[in-house]
């Protein structure tokens, strides 16, 4: 079974708790997701392997650790992730972007995949697939099919606040899949929103309704 991990982080949770009030604006809205999205990756990154280097600093050289060559890739689920995408290219400003979108066919009620360009090594790559909300969680599973069809070395899940009923279907249908959130929320409404939540996000990040 996968892991969830729930954020704990008081900046993590001060900043949701901004961006979850109704009367935040797009312009904070949006430099909120992607600061809660640069503090979330780096605890999303914490078991990045290291290795030995030898740097010579102004005294000696010496042995020290870097980060071994691995290679990653950002997926947004558009629209609403890539709200979150500029926060995690701060930290990993080399990493590849992918992009995947997906509507629900009206007649069939399938997911059908309308855009779909990944990193054209994505064998050799770890993903992090990110999307404000997992609510239903019906999108970042159709959505994490697509993208294992295509073979990448593995895959994370980050998302800022989560209904328990995506992280069980997530962790139903994808048990090698770990999930990151910033808050688990109660439930769903009927509406499948998540509440308390915080709305649309998408609509909230780029002022649509
Ligand atoms: N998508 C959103 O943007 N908000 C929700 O609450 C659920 C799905």
């Amino acid at each position: 079974m996968s892991k969830v991990h729930v954020m704990d982080h008081p900046l993590i949770t001060h900043k949701l708790s901004i961006i979850r009030d109704k009367n935040t604006g797009p312009k904070e809205f949006r430099e909120l997701v992607n600061e809660i999205a640069t503090l979330m990756a780096y605890e999303v990154t914490r078991d990045l392997p290291l290795e030995e280097v030898e740097i010579e600093t102004p005294l000696r050289k010496d042995k020290f650790k870097m980060i071994s060559g691995k290679k990653i890739g950002i997926v947004p689920i558009l629209r609403a992730g890539l709200g979150m995408l500029d926060g995690i290219l701060k930290l990993m400003p080399a990493a590849r972007v992918g992009h995947i979108g997906l509507y629900r066919d009206p007649e069939t009620l399938e997911a059908v995949e309308y855009y779909c360009k990944l990193p054209t090594d994505i064998e050799e790559r770890e993903l992090l697939v990110i999307d404000p909300m997992l609510a239903t969680g019906n999108t970042a599973l159709e959505a994490i099919k697509f993208i294992k069809d295509r073979n990448p070395k593995n895959i994370k899940l980050m998302v800022l606040i989560a209904a328990p009923e995506g992280v069980e279907k997530i962790q139903k249908a994808h048990p090698d899949i770990d999930i990151w959130v910033g808050a688990l929320d109660e439930k769903l409404n009927d509406h499948a929103y998540i509440v308390p939540g915080l709305g649309d996000a998408g609509d909230r990040l780029f002022g649509t309704k």
